[in-house]
């Protein structure tokens, strides 16, 4: 399906040095998930996610950062960053071989703010073969599978359980050499064990006898080695020898790439203290699932004996004999110290533990020992093509490989359809439109991404597909946990109502404090405004945005969650509420914050996203009066104001809406500058931007303000609190930029960061002490302020901190979803 464009991937890494039998995987994938930049490893380079979206398919591009600093190892800064999937997701690999691969899952949960990874479930398939299931960490591990593929490509399906999202830090695709498999092993107790090559194996433990980690840039395949200690059952009956020059791979043999020289160059072997009468056990215990059959590699290596014929031992498994009098030297074409390998299939295991034993041959007279020197326990899928333990003893429905495509089809439907089935629509009709124009039928196309390592903004945005979210997953709530945290949708709880539905209070029994927007279920503009508002709301995380949290798609439901401001609607400070009135630097700094939200919104991102519905009801307060910009796509529609007889429906609120936009029906981040001049006027002078019951002529806030502005009188209407804490040059400037915000047509409006500017400047005026004239302060305080505004830019530029990055599938799609909301470039 993808091969052609698989051949041209960065990713298909031919060369890896180091593979001393000259082994070469001819597939090597290697990802370093959630990543801006390759990572090397051992000498292996993972790439970095943006450079292997196109092998992927999946509904929402989620990447995630730790927040805290990087360890030193490079295995560390792998593990540094994370892809979360929150709906079924593939991978898709092009195999220009067939035959046995390694699949490596890495997983190395991390904490950031409101989300562990550690909570997370999951499930991952393979090649029709179930390799985790019900899957969830709290530790970082890795998880190392391998199967024979034998098709041209192979699939990697990663699948969230319900209501849980998926996590991956790093993911391996790597051909390894055919003759390390075998088709047959010995069976235990008795007979041979055929069609090894059909069978999926996970690796459960692999261990390097009497000696240290062998980590994977010190083996062919990448595999790491683990010391043994942990498992010996009596300490006091083994010791360890290490003799690595000894080894003497022999050709005919086993060769590094069954085990590195460390491996076998090290054992543990019996503790006989010189006592030629000794005769005792040396065990090993290990942990496996029960239900499965496991084939376990015995590695041997004598590099304990001086001489060829002095090593006979015998070797168990749990209570069965492996193999008696087992003679290296006649094994092993008569030349001391070359290795040995031993392949056996144990039965289905009933227990959870496995023993490994070595004890002396003693018939014959030789002087008492026994040695091991590596092992490895790998777990063959059971019957129905599972290798989760989980699903191990009782295949329950979906866990079949043959079952993987419902499981998968039902997940997806029920996941995603709602929420995601436009968004994937569009990209694939995007994506079909794109290899029809260019005439290329089943390749995938290149997308523009991020390759980047900068997390500024700047470097973001010059090309447009990542965008810097702020610490919170948005996630995918029961129904149930909803209905809680409202005490049931408690009416009392009610601190909103809007055209959507109504707002209500929460909390979760962790004690996070939540706002909960219930759409009703009949508003015809509902489903569409709240997959509006997830996607925006997901993409776009700023300090100054109010966050989504999650949201709640079950039983029809359309319900969102965010963070809770503590302390309101802007509006509700101004009037109307007996709330105390905010200080007019409070006022000021509370617009500087919406300001910057909105200013965010209109230049974070390739294109300018417009808010459409700029009001003070829609800036929220936290519990420091930090203003937060609210309500995206979710417009409460208020006043029809479709009077026009044209299609599009003009949106926004009554008394803040821009008459250009009324006019013509064309939409520009000015409509928004123009709300939120009026806006201004609002917090200035503390009364609706509509007031029915005044006088005709200050029935508009707008119009009538602006009479003052221009008789230079505004003071006359200012909010009664206010009266003589203003200093005059603040008013003049705040004055002057709302009027600017209200000019006829969009072209004389300023910008929102020129907006953005000038109220900084209005607040230095109120706080500075500047003597002199302040037409010449104006001009000198540019100057001076030019610091101001970079420290502006830096500040809102410096999102690298926040952890999570989400970048469009494919922003042309994006576009298209938005189209109300996002203003094309070409304007
Ligand atoms: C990352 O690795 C890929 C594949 O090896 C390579 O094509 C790309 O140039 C690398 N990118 C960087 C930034 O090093
Ligand atoms: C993979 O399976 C095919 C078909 O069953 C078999 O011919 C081939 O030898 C196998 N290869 C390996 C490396 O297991
Ligand atoms: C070797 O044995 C000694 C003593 O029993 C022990 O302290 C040491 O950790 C062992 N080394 C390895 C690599 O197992
Ligand atoms: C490989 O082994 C050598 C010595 O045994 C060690 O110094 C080196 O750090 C190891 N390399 C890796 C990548 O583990
Ligand atoms: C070693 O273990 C095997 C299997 O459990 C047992 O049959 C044998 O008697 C043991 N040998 C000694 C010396 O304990
Ligand atoms: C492993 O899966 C394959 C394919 O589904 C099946 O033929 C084989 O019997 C399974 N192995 C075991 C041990 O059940």
């Amino acid at each position: 399906m993808m091969r052609a464009g698989a051949v041209l991937f960065l990713v298909w890494v031919l060369a890896i040095s180091r593979f001393s039998d000259g082994y070469y995987p001819r597939d090597s994938y290697l990802i370093d998930c959630g990543s801006s930049s390759n990572t090397t490893v051992g000498g292996r380079v993972f790439v970095a996610d943006s450079l292997t979206l196109k092998l992927l398919s999946t509904s929402l591009n989620v990447l995630a950062r730790a927040s805290g600093s990087a360890g030193s190892s490079d295995v560390s800064q792998l593990y540094q960053t994370a892809r979360i999937f929150t709906s079924t997701s593939t991978y898709t690999f092009s195999i220009s071989q067939g035959g046995r691969h390694w699949i490596r899952l890495h997983f190395a949960p991390f904490d950031f703010n409101g989300y562990k990874m550690s909570m997370a479930n999951f499930a991952v398939s393979a090649g029709g073969f179930v390799l985790l299931s019900d899957f969830s960490t709290t530790s970082t591990v890795m998880k190392e599978f391998s199967l024979n593929v034998t098709s041209g490509t192979l699939r990697v399906i990663i699948t969230p359980s319900s209501n849980s999202i998926a996590f991956l830090n790093a993911l391996e695709v790597v051909s390894l050499s055919d003759t390390l498999i075998q088709d047959s092993a010995s069976l235990l107790p008795s007979g041979k064990y055929q069609g090894l090559l059909q069978t999926a194996i996970e690796t459960v433990w692999r261990i390097n006898m009497g000696g240290p980690t062998v980590s994977s840039g010190n083996d062919t395949l990448s595999r790491t080695w683990i010391p043994d200690q942990s498992f010996i059952v009596s300490h006091n009956l083994a010791t360890n020898s290490s003799n690595i020059g000894a080894v003497n791979y022999v050709s005919g043999g086993p060769t590094p790439d069954t085990a590195p020289s460390t491996v076998y160059g090290t054992c543990t072997e019996m503790n006989s203290a010189g006592n030629p009468n000794s005769n005792f056990n040396v065990t090993w215990e290990f942990d496996v699932n029960v239900g499965f059959q496991h084939l376990v590699r015995f590695h041997f290596c004598d590099i304990v004996s001086k001489a060829l014929n002095q090593l006979y031992f015998n070797v168990y498994m749990d209570t069965s004999s492996v193999v008696t009098d087992l003679d290296l030297s006649t094994l092993s074409f008569n030349v001391l110290g070359a290795p040995y390998y031993l392949d056996l299939v144990t039965s289905i295991s009933a227990s959870n533990k496995m023993r490994v034993i070595v004890g002396p041959y003693t018939a014959n007279g030789a002087y008492p020992n026994a040695i091991l020197n590596g092992l490895e326990i790998m777990k063959l899928n059971n019957s129905v093509g599972s290798l989760s333990g989980d699903t191990g003893v009782s295949p329950s429905g979906g866990a079949g490989g043959n079952n993987t495509g419902v499981i998968v089809g039902v997940v997806v439907g029920v996941l995603c359809s709602v929420i995601f089935a436009g968004f994937i629509l569009l990209y694939c009709r995007r994506r079909q439109q794109r290899l029809a124009s260019q005439g290329l039928s089943k390749s995938w196309i290149p997308l523009s991404t991020n390759g980047g390592t900068s997390h500024t903004m700047g470097s973001k945005y010059s090309n447009g597909t990542t965008i810097t979210v702020a610490s919170n997953l948005w996630y995918r709530f029961q129904f149930v946990a909803v209905q809680d945290a409202t005490n049931n949708f408690d009416e009392s709880w009610v601190i909103g109502i809007g055209g959507f539905g109504k707002v209500y209070r929460g909390e979760f029994v962790d004690g996070t404090k939540v706002a909960v927007k219930r759409g009703n279920v009949h508003s015809q503009q509902g489903l569409a405004e709240f997959r509006t508002e997830i996607e925006m709301l997901s993409q776009f995380r700023h300090r100054h945005l109010v966050s989504l949290i999650g949201y709640c798609d079950e039983k029809n439901e359309m319900i969102l969650i965010y963070e809770y401001m503590e302390n309101g609607t802007l509006k509700s400070h101004l009037y109307g509420s007996g709330l105390p009135s905010l200080s007019w630097k409070e006022r000021l700094e509370i617009c500087i914050g919406a300001a910057r939200g909105l200013h965010y919104l209109h230049t974070g991102y390739a294109k300018a996203v417009i808010h459409r519905d700029v009001k003070s009801a829609n800036i929220l307060l936290d519990e420091n009066l930090m203003a937060k910009v609210a309500d995206f796509g979710l417009s409460k529609t208020g006043p029809e104001i479709d009077q026009t007889h044209v299609s599009t429906a003009v949106k926004g609120s009554f008394g803040y809406l821009d008459p250009e936009y009324f006019r013509r029906q064309q939409l520009t981040e000015k409509s928004d500058v123009y709300s939120f001049g009026v806006v201004l006027l609002e917090v200035l002078c503390a009364r609706p931007v509509i007031d029915l019951t005044l006088p005709r002529e200050k029935v508009n806030l707008a119009e009538w303000a602006m009479k003052w502005q221009k008789k230079g009188q505004l003071v006359q209407i200012i909010d009664p609190t206010l009266v003589g804490k203003i200093k005059p040059d603040s008013l003049r400037k705040y004055g002057e930029t709302a009027e600017k915000c209200l000019a006829d047509f969009g072209v004389d409006r300023p910008s929102m960061g020129d907006v953005l500017w000038n109220l900084e400047y209005a607040l230095q005026l109120q706080e500075a002490v500047i003597p002199g004239d302040p037409e010449e302060n104006s001009a000198n305080m540019i100057g001076e302020l030019s610091p101001l505004v970079n420290n502006f830019s830096r500040e809102d530029t410096s999102i690298s901190t926040t952890q999570f990055e989400v970048s469009s599938v494919d922003d042309l799609s994006m576009s298209k979803v938005f189209s109300q909301l996002v203003k094309s470039e070409g304007r």
